[in-house]
């Protein structure tokens, strides 16, 4: 059971699609009195917007490409999930410093003082997330979505869905991006320019890294090679009969414009006047590379 909990039209506030136990169970509240620390580093995004990816980036920089580390154990258990019941709020509070925090919160949820620590905000353009939203709520054993890509298409652009509204989302972040503790980038520019993107992480976490580094970490966070890497493409949800195995895999394709492979002409038309309609973000979403 899900719920849009904080929408206020007085205000404008967007609000956000959470489940209804997040709410009961009082975790909202207690992650919005989180005490944010000065050397927190969050990463941000709407599902599927490439989260693990820059996930690992991130692990990696700050612990001086320990390669070796980042395999040892899964990336649920090295950057915890801040408001997801595993592992759970207490895992990130007790992190030792840097402590890594993953949400889906737009930044209206999260702490007041969330820009006091590091934030970086990985976002996609609106027809490649949905689709790979899909492919994951279809895989997902919890939500086992059975309906069709375009009634699918339809809940997310009707706000119905888990994080909703995405452009809500995307703005609670862009709203702030002159703040120098928050760094926005896209998954279409890692895509085009990992290298480039890479180093600019590096160096928004005060980490310069030399060529070879940036080289070393292009390779290690290709598609390829995090797809095949156990502690970050979450085959261990195998073991816990959290995947319907049928379906794609959580590394599914990794490509900017594979929207084409799903939207009719009449839905991408349908789609691009929901954009049009909706996205105050003042945000140029790239389709394709
Ligand atoms: P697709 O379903 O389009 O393949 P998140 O981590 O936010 O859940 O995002 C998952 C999406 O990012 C999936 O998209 C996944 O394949 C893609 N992804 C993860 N790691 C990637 C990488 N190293 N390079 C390109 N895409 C990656």
């Amino acid at each position: 059971e899900y719920y849009r909990c904080g929408k206020d039209t007085r205000t404008g506030k967007e609000g956000c699609v959470v489940p209804v136990q997040m709410i009961k169970d009082g975790t909202l509240k207690a992650i919005k009195k989180f005490k944010v620390q000065p050397d927190d580093i969050f990463v941000a995004s709407f599902p599927k917007c490439g989260t693990t990816w820059v996930q690992e980036i991130v692990y990696l920089i700050m612990t001086d490409l320990n390669f070796g580390k980042a395999s040892e154990k899964v990336m649920e258990t090295r950057f915890p999930y801040l408001e997801y019941p595993y592992p759970g709020l207490a895992s990130v509070v007790k992190q030792p410093s840097p402590r890594f925090i993953k949400t889906h919160l737009p930044l209206e949820f999260l702490p007041d003082d969330t820009l006091s620590a590091k934030v970086i905000y990985i976002t996609r353009n609106p027809k490649d997330t949905v689709v790979s939203y899909f492919h994951f709520s279809r895989m997902l054993a919890f939500s086992s979505y059975q309906g069709s890509f375009e009634e699918f298409s339809r809940k997310f652009k009707k706000d119905e869905l888990p994080y909703c509204p995405f452009f809500g989302h995307v703005n609670s972040f862009v709203k702030e991006k002159d703040n120098p503790n928050l760094l926005i980038i896209t998954y279409e520019e890692l895509t085009r320019n990992p290298a480039e993107v890479i180093r600019k992480i590096g160096k928004f976490l005060d980490k310069p890294l030399s060529d070879s580094d940036v080289e070393l970490l292009v390779e290690h966070t290709s598609f390829s090679r995090m797809a095949a890497n156990p502690s970050v493409n979450y085959s261990h949800w195998d073991e816990f009969g959290i995947r319907n195995k049928g379906e794609e895999n959580f590394m599914r394709k990794g490509k900017v414009g594979d929207w084409r492979n799903y939207f009719s002409e009449k839905s991408n038309n349908e789609f691009e006047s929901w954009v049009k309609e909706n996205n105050r973000t003042g945000f140029n979403f790239e389709f394709d590379v």
